[in-house]
């Protein structure tokens, strides 16, 4: 057996015939969404052969199954990073588990800079779109055929209509959400005023080091994905806060409690 194989068969087994409709990943500092889960099953990721082993604070390394409004829903807290140096494998092994566990949505969630001064901390966007600029990409190599094509199509990165579904969870729980373009930078360090000058310029609306490397493994195997951003900060240049880790934490506690109110009626009306 394969990792994705093994880690497959440890989920199955830790909660038998259970089919989650939706996997989440939550981002920086959003761990404490999953308080609106009615939790089954917890299983770490050291129990998971090929997950990532994190070792980021604010990414705990857990697997959590259970239900949210009735719905069955799978919540992943803690992700490798393209910085970490070793992010890919680990990232293809959580994503194709996710997708071979029958699970055909997939949200991920993130902490971002805003280059929209009316969205600031603690606001929420919708990503609408990405623009990959880490000047790499998880599928370079050997195509693996079982999970995807050669050359997948990007077009429809992040889902039309389950951002429609996302814009009208946001009304219906009174939360005022944007829309935007995720720019992802490979990091660690936070970007220069003059690399977001030349984010805005071509297009970018959020700027983080995550989320465009995980979308693009799970378009390749099929999974509709969905995106929301806690804006933690305004990007380098806009704010008077200096950039640090801990700002990033300190804004994404800002976001959390919206975001699990809007994260759990999204769930409602799958
Ligand atoms: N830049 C990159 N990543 C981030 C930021 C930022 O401004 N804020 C939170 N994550």
């Amino acid at each position: 057996m394969n990792n994705i194989q093994k880690s497959t068969a440890t989920i199955q087994n830790a909660l038998p015939d259970f089919a989650p409709e939706i996997a989440i990943i939550l981002g920086s500092g959003l761990g404490k969404i999953t308080d609106i889960m009615d939790v089954k099953a917890t299983i770490s990721y050291s129990e998971l052969a090929g997950f990532p082993q994190t070792n980021v604070v604010g990414h705990d390394g857990v697997v959590l199954l259970g239900t949210v409004g009735g719905k069955n829903v799978m919540f992943l807290k803690g992700r490798k990073h393209l910085y970490e140096g070793n992010a890919v494998d680990s990232l293809k092994t959580m994503i194709r588990t996710i997708k071979s566990l029958g699970v055909q949505t997939l949200m991920l969630t993130n902490a971002a800079g805003s280059l929209i001064k009316s969205y600031g901390p603690g606001s929420l966007m919708a990503i609408s779109d990405h623009i990959n600029l880490t000047g790499t990409n998880p599928l370079i190599g050997d195509n693996d055929d079982e999970w995807g094509p050669r050359f997948p199509p990007m077009e429809n990165a992040w889902d039309a209509d389950l951002r429609k579904n996302l814009m009208s969870a946001a009304n219906k729980a009174g939360i005022t959400m944007g829309e935007g373009v995720y720019c992802q930078f490979l990091g660690p360090t936070f970007e220069t005023p003059a690399e977001i000058g030349m984010a805005r310029a071509i297009g970018a609306d959020l700027v983080g080091m995550s989320t465009v490397t995980e979308n693009i493994i799970a378009r390749h195997c099929g999974l509709q994905c969905i995106g929301i951003s806690a804006v933690t900060n305004l990007a380098a240049g806009m704010g008077d806060v200096a950039l640090s880790h801990d700002q990033t934490l300190e804004g994404a506690a800002k976001a959390e409690q919206n975001m699990a109110k809007l994260i759990r009626e999204f769930i409602v009306n799958l």
